[in-house]
């Protein structure tokens, strides 16, 4: 028995290093001995682009995405129109090509396009920028190019470039990355297409520091949205969105509250306080001493003062073997107030500058 167990171990061991080797190895044996092989590299690029398709919808729906209206409606209209109503686009109407989406940190632009993959009727590609630099050196422009090539057979389609950012060397060009510097020239031919059927393809791109981008790649882009924190309405609704049907007890004004004293939190910050409000009740139940019997037979934390309270705590109870009668009470405005009294905006005011000034040189409002 010893035995076998051993040997079972030392085939599993030996198969997970070989596949580590295999993976690890792959790119670097082909980009150095199959260059100018032709067609098995090629198929090689693609294999690891299928990688970069998204087959499964995300499953965020436009309605999951608080405020943000003009954005969504902007890229609805890219990418609803003109697979459906191809005869308006005629003379010299075309087509948006290629969406920037840009503004602070947490402000839900990765989380947009996923609405845009999940919402439209078109094949997704999504790459992020450091993911071409870092993971095919020295192959990243063919990696592109295929990229763009399966995009427009694969029509109608979307390029998601995440974090575009990381593809603008740090500033100047002599000290730009050349990896970077050959995809970002790259991405720039095929955006501009020549000779290419771009129609059916829609670049769409997102970044937190507008200004990092260079000119060429700036210009290349015919709508720049600039996503921006939440307003009042739409923190009211994020909280909502995020509490979901978690059993909770706060009414409409609780609600109106809670988004009046979010003031500059982002869609992030938003999301991180529920996920911590939401822990709330399970702290209450650990550290409280009393409890009341519901009279469907449940135990439920309360204070002292409760008429019928039992002094006990929740192992005591689980001892009895009654863990899965202890109900956690539902979330109240209290807990909100408690958690937001200690958590700041991650998004500071110069941050913001930042933005609205590109906005004033080269962007519109989201
Ligand atoms: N407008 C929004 N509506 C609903 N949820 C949002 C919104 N904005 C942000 N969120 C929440 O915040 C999370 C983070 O947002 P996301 O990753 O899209 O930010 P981002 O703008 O891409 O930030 P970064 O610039 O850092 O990449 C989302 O997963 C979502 O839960
Ligand atoms: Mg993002």
């Amino acid at each position: 028995m010893h035995l076998y167990l051993m040997s079972l171990t030392m085939i599993v061991v030996t198969t997970i290093t070989l596949h580590f080797y295999q993976r690890r190895a792959e790119p670097i044996r082909v980009g150095v001995d199959d260059r100018g092989a032709g067609r098995p590299e090629q198929a090689r690029l693609r294999a690891g682009l299928n990688s970069a398709i998204v087959r499964e919808k995300p499953n965020v729906k436009w309605s999951d995405v608080a405020g943000l209206e003009s954005a969504k409606q902007a890229l609805q209209e890219a990418v609803y129109l003109p697979i459906n109503f191809p005869h308006f686009f005629t003379g010299n109407r075309l087509p948006w090509r290629a969406f920037l989406l840009y503004g602070p940190p947490g402000t839900g632009k990765s989380y947009l396009a996923k609405a845009v993959a999940t919402e439209a009727d078109s094949t997704f590609f999504s790459v992020s920028s450091s993911d071409l630099v870092s993971r095919y050196m020295g192959e990243s422009e063919r990696l592109v190019s295929n990229l763009f090539q399966m995009a427009r057979e694969s029509a109608p389609s979307i390029i998601f470039i995440d974090e575009i950012d990381s593809l603008s060397g740090q500033r100047g060009e002599g000290n730009e990355n050349e990896a970077s510097r050959r995809i970002k020239t790259e991405i720039l031919v095929q955006m501009q297409g020549v000779g290419t059927n771009n129609d059916k393809v829609l670049v769409l791109a997102a970044t937190n520091t507008p200004y990092s981008l260079d000119q060429a790649i700036r210009r290349r882009f015919d709508k720049r949205i600039y996503i921006s924190l939440p307003d009042l309405k739409a923190r009211q609704h994020m909280f909502k969105v995020h509490l979901g049907d978690t059993p909770n007890n706060l009414t409409e004004s609780d609600f109106e509250n809670l988004a009046r004293k979010s003031e500059g939190f982002s869609g992030s910050d938003i999301a991180v306080c529920v996920k911590d409000v939401m822990w709330e009740p399970v702290r209450k139940t650990r550290d409280a001493i009393h409890f009341v019997k519901t009279r469907e037979g449940l135990w439920v934390p309360c204070g002292p003062e409760q008429p019928v309270a039992t002094l006990i705590t929740m192992q005591e109870l689980a001892a009895q073997g009654l863990a899965e009668k202890i109900c956690l009470p539902p979330i109240t405005r209290l807990d909100f107030d408690k958690v937001l009294a200690r958590q700041r905006p991650t998004v500071s005011k110069s941050d913001l500058e930042v933005h609205e000034r590109f906005t004033e040189e080269f962007g519109e409002e989201g």
